[in-house]
C-alpha cells in the first residue's frame, strides 16, 4: 500500500520537475515534501515488519506464560510455606505431592490444625473444585466444610485473582502422580517423627518446624529447641527454664508468663513475640533479636524493650 503511494510520489516528482512555469522554490518545497513522505513510508514499512515480529514473538511468549506461570505462580505464592517434587518436604504447610485424591490432613509427620484433622476423619478429599474453593477463602471454606464457625486453618495467606487459582491448581496436577523414592521419605519421617514428640522435659525439638504448634502450659524443662522454628507458636505458661533456644525464630510466639530461666536464648528472634510476665532470669539474651529488629545487648530484658 506505502510502496504504490511512493511510486505515485516519485511520478508527481518527475512531473513537477517537468512543468518549467513551477519557479525554483516550489520545486525545492515540493521535492522536500516527497522525500519526508518516502521517508516515512518506509519507516511505517520497518514499523510494519517489526509490528509482525512482535506479534509472532508475544504468541510464543505468551504459550510459554501460559505454561510456566503456574509454577510461576506457586513459587512466588505457595512455595514459602509448601513443596512439591521428589525431594519435597513438609514446611510451614504440608508438601502437596498426589494431592488430588488425598485426604485432607493426611500427610504423616504433619501437624494440621484441628479442623483440618477433623476433616480427615470425616474422610474429605481433595479434588480440582475444593481446591480452588479453599484458595479463594481458606478460612470460609474449612468453616464452610466441618460446618463449624469457630473452624479455622493455620494456613494464612493472601487470596489471589480466580484465573491465578486456576493455573496453581493445574500446575499441581501435574504432581499429582509423583512417586517419591523410598528413601527420602523414611528420611523425612525419622527426622519429622521426633518433632512430631509430645512435649516433655528434655525433648530434643532442634531444628524443628514448630511454626504455630500449642505448646502452652508445657513441660520443657531443659529441651532442645536449637534453631526450631517457633513462629507464632503458643507457649505461655510453658516452662522452658534450662531449655536451649539459640538461633529459635519466635516471631510472633505467645510468650506471656512463659518461664525461661536460665534458658539459651542467644541469637533467637523474637520480632512482635508477645511478652507479659515473662521470666527471662539468668536467661542468655546475647545477639537475642526483639521488637523491630533491636538487638539485646548482655543483661536483663528491661535494656531491650
Ligand atoms: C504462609 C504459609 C502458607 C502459604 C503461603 C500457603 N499455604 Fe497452604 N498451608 C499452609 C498451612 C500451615 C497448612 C496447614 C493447614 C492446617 O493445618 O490448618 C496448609 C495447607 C494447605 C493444603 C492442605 C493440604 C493437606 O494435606 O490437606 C493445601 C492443598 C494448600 N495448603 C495449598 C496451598 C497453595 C496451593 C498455596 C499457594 C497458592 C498455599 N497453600 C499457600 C501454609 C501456607
Amino acid at each position: 500500500m506505502c510502496r504504490r503511494w511512493a511510486r505515485r510520489c516519485c511520478f508527481g516528482a518527475i512531473l513537477i520537475f517537468i512543468d518549467t512555469k513551477m519557479n525554483h522554490l516550489k520545486k525545492i518545497v515540493f521535492v522536500c515534501i516527497i522525500a519526508l513522505s518516502v521517508l516515512a513510508c518506509s519507516n511505517n514499512n520497518k514499523k510494519n515488519t517489526n509490528n509482525n515480529q512482535t506479534s509472532v514473538s508475544k504468541n510464543i511468549t505468551e504459550q510459554e506464560i501460559e505454561i510456566a506461570s503456574g509454577e510461576k505462580l506457586f513459587k512466588s505464592k505457595c512455595f514459602a510455606c509448601h513443596r512439591v517434587g521428589k525431594q519435597a518436604i513438609n514446611g510451614t504447610g504440608p508438601h502437596l505431592n498426589n494431592l488430588f485424591g488425598r485426604k485432607f490432613g493426611t500427610i504423616k509427620n504433619y501437624r494440621y490444625s484441628n479442623s483440618f484433622l477433623k476433616a480427615n476423619e470425616e474422610g474429605l478429599t481433595w479434588d480440582k473444585e475444593n481446591l480452588m474453593a479453599f484458595l479463594e477463602e481458606p478460612q470460609q471454606f474449612i468453616k464452610k466444610v466441618a460446618e463449624d464457625e469457630n473452624a479455622s486453618t493455620k494456613m494464612l495467606y493472601k487470596s489471589l485473582k480466580l484465573e491465578d487459582i486456576q493455573r496453581i491448581v493445574d500446575y499441581l496436577d501435574d504432581y499429582t502422580t509423583i512417586k517419591m523414592d523410598e528413601e527420602h521419605l523414611t528420611k523425612m519421617g525419622e527426622k519429622d517423627a521426633r518433632c512430631f514428640a509430645k512435649p516433655k522435659p528434655n525433648a530434643d525439638f532442634s531444628d524443628c518446624n514448630l511454626s504455630g504448634v500449642d505448646f502452652s502450659g508445657a513441660d520443657l524443662r531443659g529441651a532442645n529447641l536449637k534453631n526450631a522454628n517457633l513462629i507464632g507458636a503458643k507457649l505461655s505458661k510453658a516452662n522452658l527454664s534450662k531449655a536451649n533456644l539459640s538461633g529459635a525464630l519466635l516471631a510472633g510466639a505467645d510468650l506471656k508468663q512463659t518461664n525461661f530461666e536460665s534458658a539459651i536464648l542467644f541469637r533467637a528472634k523474637m520480632v512482635k513475640a508477645f511478652l507479659g510476665e515473662t521470666n527471662f532470669k539468668n536467661a542468655i539474651l546475647d545477639s537475642v533479636t526483639w521488637v523491630n529488629g533491636r538487638t539485646c545487648a548482655q543483661g536483663s530484658i528491661g535494656e531491650c524493650k
